[in-house]
């Protein structure tokens, strides 16, 4: 049983698991937890999504592949194409091992008809081009981080990744999933017992009072 600091600071994103596939339950009582997250107007507009289906994995998997081949192809007939193709060689990693991960999600948000910061703005009463993205995508941050926080309390470990999305365009993931993910989330034991390194961060940096 960690205390909420201990939990803070040993969390780390998982890309390495174990065979061993968590209960169904395991993972709904996860995601369970995951939807006590604080949401604009209570909205709610976060939904978790598990891929089960070998023949969807398997389309996005083919997908991504043939992505970053035309990627790396194009990077060749670049004036200097080490650098880049360097850097896709490394997101590929970063995105590979989601489909060898015990548990695949995709997280999306279902907006709601009407917002408050929307219906001023449709009203010609707010003038700026308000951002109403941008408040759905701060409960976004806030569900998935008791999505990780929940999991690494059970002894499992996950990761958020994004950089799949570069892999694959939003009409193929509306053809092959039926929505358009914000993020995949892996999730599974751990495989590695790696030594924690503590992490320390400079408050003088991230914190200051006017
Ligand atoms: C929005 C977001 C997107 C991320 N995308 C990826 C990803 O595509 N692949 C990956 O391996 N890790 C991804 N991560 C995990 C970060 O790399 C990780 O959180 C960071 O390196 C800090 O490590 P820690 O989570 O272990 O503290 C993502 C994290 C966030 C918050």
């Amino acid at each position: 049983v960690f205390n909420i600091d201990q939990l803070l600071r040993t969390r780390r994103s998982i890309r390495d698991y174990s065979d061993t596939v968590p209960d169904d339950s395991k993972v709904k009582e996860i995601v369970a937890s995951a939807l006590h997250y604080p949401s604009p107007s209570g909205s709610h507009t976060v939904r978790f999504v598990r891929i089960k289906s070998p023949s969807i994995t398997e389309k996005l998997k083919k997908e991504m592949e043939q992505k970053r081949d035309d990627l790396m192809e194009a990077a060749s007939s670049l004036e200097k194409p080490k650098r880049i193709k360097n850097y896709i060689k490394a997101y590929w990693r970063y995105t590979e091992f989601m489909f060898g991960s015990p548990v695949l999600m995709a997280v999306s948000q279902k907006f709601p008809d009407s917002t408050f910061s929307g219906t001023l703005s449709k009203a010609g009463l707010l003038k700026e081009n308000y951002d109403e993205i941008r408040n759905f995508n701060i409960g976004l941050g806030a569900s998935l981080m008791a999505f990780q926080l929940k999991t690494h309390c059970e002894g499992l470990g996950s990761c958020i990744l994004t950089a799949p999305l570069s892999f694959i365009g939003k009409d193929r993931l509306m053809d092959i999933l039926g929505f358009e993910p914000n993020c995949f989330l892996t999730m599974g034991y751990p495989q590695s017992d790696e030594e924690l390194q503590e992490r320390h961060y400079d408050i003088k940096k991230y914190y200051r009072e006017i």
